[in-house]
């Protein structure tokens, strides 16, 4: 029997796919292209803000660690499912002498807000996800939304940031060679569309923010739970 292609789309990084270090930091091919612009992007939204941001799926933890630096006054948990991914996330704190918060093992799929660990955060100033939801089922989606609705702080963000459809607007040809990749490695994958993450953000009472553009046709998506 011939085995299966490894898949082309890198959902879970591990040493035997991605660049490592002997203490357990992996390095995501992308993030240096990343990380500065997202960074800008959301200086305007929590430079100066206090309180707790829980991301979902930080991957290497390299963006958490580097958000925890750059925004001092927030205290930044990262979380993933996978423990290699929160081994990493530990490690790259402690490398860059980040706030050591010790990552969350969580399955944005399954009822993630009533986590001990998540409840004990308290009302969050954000939640933020980047280059999960085309990665993951339609639920992980649908969790990140309601279980965010549930968990934020009056005033407080729900963050996206990865590539997304737009209804009725031509995709970027990478964006669609993308899509059309993700959903040939596994059915449940692609690129979601704006209108039905922003319906499903009004379903459970969060409003569009903003919607910014970014390199390599990515996109910053804020939604706010109201005052
Ligand atoms: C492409 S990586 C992105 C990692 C990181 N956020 C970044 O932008 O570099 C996708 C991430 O989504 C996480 N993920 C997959 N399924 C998930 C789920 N059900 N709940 C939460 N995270 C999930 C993976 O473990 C992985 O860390």
């Amino acid at each position: 029997m011939t085995a299966a292609p490894p898949s082309r789309h890198t959902a879970r990084y591990s040493p035997d796919n991605a660049a490592s270090a002997p203490d357990g930091r992996l390095f995501s091919p992308v993030f240096a292209r990343n990380f500065p612009p997202v960074l800008a992007a959301l200086v305007p939204w929590l430079a100066g803000c206090r309180g707790a941001v829980l991301e979902i799926g930080c991957g290497t933890g390299q963006h958490a660690a580097g958000f925890a630096l750059a925004f001092p006054g927030l205290a930044w948990w990262p979380s993933d499912p996978d423990g290699g991914h929160r081994a990493s996330a530990r490690a790259w704190a402690a490398e860059l002498r980040a706030p050591e918060r010790a990552p969350i093992a969580l399955d944005a799929g399954e009822d993630w807000a009533a986590l001990p660990g998540v409840r004990a955060l308290g009302p969050l100033r954000a939640v933020l996800s980047m280059n999960v939801i085309h990665i993951a089922p339609p639920a992980v989606m649908r969790g990140i939304v309601a279980g965010s609705a549930s968990v934020l702080a009056p005033d407080g963000l729900l963050i996206f940031y990865g590539p997304f459809l737009e209804e009725g607007q031509p995709t970027a040809p990478g964006n669609a060679a993308f899509d059309a990749g993700l959903r040939a490695d596994n059915p449940d994958w692609g690129l979601r569309e704006v209108g039905t993450l922003r319906r499903l953000a009004g379903e459970h009472g969060l409003t569009l923010a903003a919607q910014v553009a970014m390199p390599a046709n990515n996109q910053l998506i804020l939604f706010r739970k109201p005052a």
